[in-house]
């Protein structure tokens, strides 16, 4: 299970949150901190793979072509992905970092779910517009395309990705 998303999206407090272990990965105030693939074993034959966040601003072009050249070798190789996750922050348009990856992964033939992350962070009326308006910017990857709001601080959407994850493994 692959977990992808800009850099502060939410992903390691997302991963936090799901597997239930405090500092499995790091939460950090610092965008672009991890900058490694990391994996982590959730059982004996489930890997975690937390890609390194993109689409930080203030990262020299160095280390972009580093994380590009990693992402290379890691889609290249045979990995035997049942599911990437693709965190978007929901309280945006998802970004033109979020739309190559979203448009790589559907090129690659990646099965691929997309979740809202921070959404504890709307208020009701901006929820309900954000999750409409999502459906929309979302409307290239199909009409089928699963749209899950998440909070690593509330909770939402955390048992209903559970779920999805076992039911791919
Ligand atoms: P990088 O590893 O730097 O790419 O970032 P990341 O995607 O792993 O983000 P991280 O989990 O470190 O979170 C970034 C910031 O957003 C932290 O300050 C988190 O506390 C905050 N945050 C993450 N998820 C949520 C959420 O669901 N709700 C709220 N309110 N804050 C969140
Ligand atoms: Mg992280």
């Amino acid at each position: 299970i692959v977990f992808a998303g800009r850099s502060n999206v939410g992903k390691s407090s997302m991963l936090n949150r799901l597997f239930n272990r405090k500092n499995l990965a790091r939460v950090s105030s610092m965008p672009g901190k991890t900058i490694t693939i990391n994996f982590f074993k959730v059982e004996n034959d489930v890997r975690i793979v937390d890609l390194p966040g993109y689409g930080y601003a203030k990262v020299a072009k160095g280390e972009k072509r580093r994380w590009a050249e990693m992402m290379e070798g890691y889609f290249q190789s045979p990995r035997n992905i049942k599911l990437v996750v693709q965190l978007v922050d929901m309280r945006h348009k998802p970004s033109e970092d979020d739309y190559i990856m979203m448009r790589f992964l559907q090129d690659a033939g990646l099965p691929f779910i997309v979740a809202a992350t921070k959404s504890d962070k709307l208020n009701k009326t901006q929820y309900n517009e954000r999750k409409n308006a999502l459906r929309e910017e979302l409307a290239e990857f199909g009409d089928n395309i699963t749209i899950l709001p998440f909070s690593s601080e509330k909770g939402e959407g955390a048992e209903e990705l559970k779920k999805i994850i076992e039911g791919v493994l």
